[in-house]
């Protein structure tokens, strides 16, 4: 996972908005956000992939696909799936975005491991990474409270054994899609003076419908899946959900009957984090100790679209098991580095090639 490293409190948002560090932490559980600088979507979803490799002491030229669950992209073109493709040096791996606002990681996992199912693929990288606090209106009181940034990579390999993705659900509900919207910026409505001047290049959204969608789909949703697998709740040892609000995850608990302590909860530190959220959440449940070989998992995810996604995973990697040996972190710190230097030097070669034929057109 990757995060920014600057942090913006609630107090430090009470400074800009007409707000309180009381209402924010009753109302979401927030307490805090890591709001990117410097950093980019792109530059934290490198980040994450670089540590998931390292994690799994995986070569990136043996990747086969990349797939970026995100709704704010560096850039509408080209997709943050190649750059991330370009900074790896995954020469191999074919690479897309997938845009399923904060079920992005949890609908690209889903895809992840269909492409490995289909047997057409062997390791596939999976990230979700967002930066929704550029796109959240910071006079907006009831936006942009909610959001932080960051990114959560990880690395799917097709394997006989018992661990795996044992079962999915995605699901849509375009008619949905004006609750959570940024409405300019895109191809109807292009940026201009006037969708700038009248606000429409941020992030909009209806609170009230959004949670009161959300508690109805991820309490069945996480039904749902967990029945699909074949298994009950007593065997999921813990749900890993989008962290958008307490409330939502507390009331998703009760419709359950289950205690919060099968949930894990990350968002008074980190906020929203949109694709960000699930997986950031993972890796930390990971590094706490909380998930072990051989245990079942729900993730789940819901958001704009509207959007919904969940999976039962079986771990099966502990992390002790999967130190790099230090030959090959320096390896992979050179690749990385042939990689950068590679795409400098493509691109250079390209402009010259541009420059010499129109030279040779103007002689002509
Ligand atoms: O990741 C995608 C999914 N997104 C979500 O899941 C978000 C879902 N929605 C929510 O989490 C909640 O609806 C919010 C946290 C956004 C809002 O909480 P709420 O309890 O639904 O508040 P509300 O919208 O019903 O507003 C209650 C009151 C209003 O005042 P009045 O009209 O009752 O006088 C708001 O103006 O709270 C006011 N309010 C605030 N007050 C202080 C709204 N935002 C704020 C604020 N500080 N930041």
């Amino acid at each position: 996972m990757s995060v920014p490293q600057r942090v913006l409190t609630n107090d430090d948002i009470a400074q800009l908005v007409d707000t309180s560090d009381e209402w924010i932490r009753t109302r979401t559980g927030i307490e805090r956000r890591h709001v990117a600088k410097e950093e980019t979507t792109a530059r934290m979803a490198i980040a994450a992939a670089r540590q998931a490799l390292q994690v799994a002491d995986a070569d990136p030229r043996e990747i086969d696909l990349i797939i970026v669950g995100t709704a704010t992209p560096d850039h509408s073109m080209p997709s943050t799936a190649c750059q991330v493709q370009s900074a790896l040096g995954a020469t191999r791996a074919g690479a897309f975005d997938l845009n399923a606002g904060c079920s992005g990681f949890v609908y690209a996992l889903i895809m992840g491991h269909q492409a490995i199912a289909s047997g057409e693929h062997n390791l596939v990288l999976v990230i979700g990474a967002d930066t929704l606090t550029r796109v959240v209106d910071w006079e907006d009181r009831t936006t942009c409270i909610l959001f932080g940034d960051g990114a959560g990579a990880v690395l799917l390999r097709a394997s006989e054994g018992p661990a795996g993705v044992l079962s999915t659900l995605l699901g849509a509900d375009g008619s949905g899609g004006d609750l959570l919207m940024i409405p300019a910026g895109g191809s109807a409505l292009p940026a201009s003076a006037e969708t700038v001047a009248q606000r429409l290049h941020y992030l909009r959204m209806n609170g009230r419908e959004v949670f009161r969608f959300s508690t109805r789909v991820m309490p069945r949703a996480v039904e749902q899946v967990v029945q699909r697998a074949g298994l009950t709740l007593e065997d999921i040892s813990l749900i890993i959900p989008h962290q958008a609000n307490l409330r939502i995850i507390a009331t998703a608990a009760k419709r359950l009957h289950l205690p919060m302590e099968r949930f894990y909860v990350n968002l008074q530190e980190y906020g929203n984090t949109s694709a960000a959220s699930v997986p950031i959440a993972l890796c930390e449940a990971v590094e706490a100790g909380r998930i072990h070989p051989g245990e079942n998992l729900v993730l789940v995810g819901f958001g704009a679209g509207l959007t919904w996604a969940a999976a039962v995973v079986r771990w099966g990697v502990s992390p002790e098991e999967a130190i790099s040996p230090r030959y090959r972190i320096w390896w992979r710190w050179l690749l990385y580095h042939w990689a950068a230097l590679r795409e400098r030097v493509q691109r250079f070669l390209r402009r010259l090639t541009v420059w010499l034929i129109r030279r040779a057109e103007r002689r002509r």
